[in-house]
């Protein structure tokens, strides 16, 4: 196999110090608590959208204690409209582990952040490296592409991908080194056009030297569509909400009835993490009534969780 180059991670982190997006919300006060919910958001949220959220998440939760009696609701709630609800459950999830079984404080050690629930190897890494200052690798779309262009290789295997991220670790600066890697992947080594001139990995980056690079990663297949025909029943000030989990998406959160149709009238399209949805509501005298169901006060609405696009249209009747 061909031998690389290492790529030298105090680069990154003498870059960082200096050019480093140092304003982010999560980077200025440093708490195991607040890394963690900021690495829940943005592993799928980019971090434009993800500031507002975690600002709103931390001030209605600054810290474990704040959030210990937080109901799943309740953190659903606060998760509206960024998608990827999973999350949130999470979230809820992790924390009654730690309040329950871990008394009420952050663990530190690999093996038990990496097992919280919705927990990873990369953000147990990125966690254990910016709150704890501990070196462990992240391996995210970021860093795959800055190593690829790097090493001019299209693709490495997972196992290559992380040997080669704990390679170019900096052991001495966890911290800085991590947030500089995503910060160059985000902001310099961008998918498209690059800015080389201004990279700390210029001199060695076999990219930069060929004046040549990926443009990485591939294009994302078509989303799928489907079409969702919601049955609202709203009486005497009331709605009938169902709760079920059969969409495979929107788990736990509260929703009119609904059909699966092939319509192709809709309200409104909405798109999440791998469909296009096409969603219509219809005006029903009268529904069936699921056991999984139950009505709401209008006012009472803003208080439970619901997608975004529904609780919309809802709050709007
Ligand atoms: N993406 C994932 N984690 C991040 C962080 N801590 N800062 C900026 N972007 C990120």
């Amino acid at each position: 196999m061909e031998r690389y180059r290492r790529l030298s991670g105090k680069n990154i982190s003498k870059w960082y110090k200096t050019f480093g997006r140092k304003n982010l919300p999560w980077r200025k006060k440093v708490t195991p608590y607040r890394v963690w919910i900021s690495e829940m958001i943005l592993q799928q949220t980019q971090v434009a959208t993800g500031i507002d959220y975690f600002l709103k998440f931390t001030e209605k939760y600054p810290d474990l204690e704040s959030i210990k009696f937080a109901s799943e609701d309740d953190v659903l709630r606060l998760w509206k409209g960024l998608g990827y609800y999973r999350r949130a459950t999470y979230i809820y999830q992790a924390k009654e582990i730690i309040h329950n079984k871990l008394s009420g404080k952050f663990p530190e050690e690999f093996d038990s952040i990496v097992s919280l629930p919705g927990v990873g190897r990369s953000t147990a890494g990125a966690i254990l490296s910016i709150a704890f200052k501990k070196p462990y690798p992240i391996l995210d779309g970021n860093v795959k592409r800055v190593l690829s262009r790097f090493y001019f290789q299209k693709i490495f295997n997972e196992k290559k991908f992380w040997i080669l991220s704990e390679q170019m670790l900096d052991k001495i600066d966890p911290f800085s080194f991590q947030q500089g890697i995503m910060d160059i992947g985000a902001t310099i080594c961008k998918k498209q056009n690059p800015d080389c001139r201004v990279c700390p990995l210029k001199k060695s980056c076999k990219s930069n030297i060929r004046s040549d690079y990926f443009n990485l990663p591939a294009k994302r297949a078509k989303k799928k569509s489907l079409h969702l025909n919601f049955k609202i029943h709203y009486k005497e000030n009331k709605i009938f909400l169902i709760r079920d989990n059969a969409l495979g998406f929107w788990k736990n959160l509260w929703m009119p009835p609904y059909e699966i149709c092939k319509n192709n009238n809709y309200d409104i399209k909405h798109t999440i993490s791998h469909r296009d949805l096409f969603i219509e509501f219809k005006s029903e005298e009268k529904v069936d009534q699921f056991e999984n169901g139950q009505w709401f006060e209008k006012e009472k609405l803003q208080f439970i969780a619901t997608p975004k696009p529904i609780s919309d249209k809802l709050l709007k009747l």
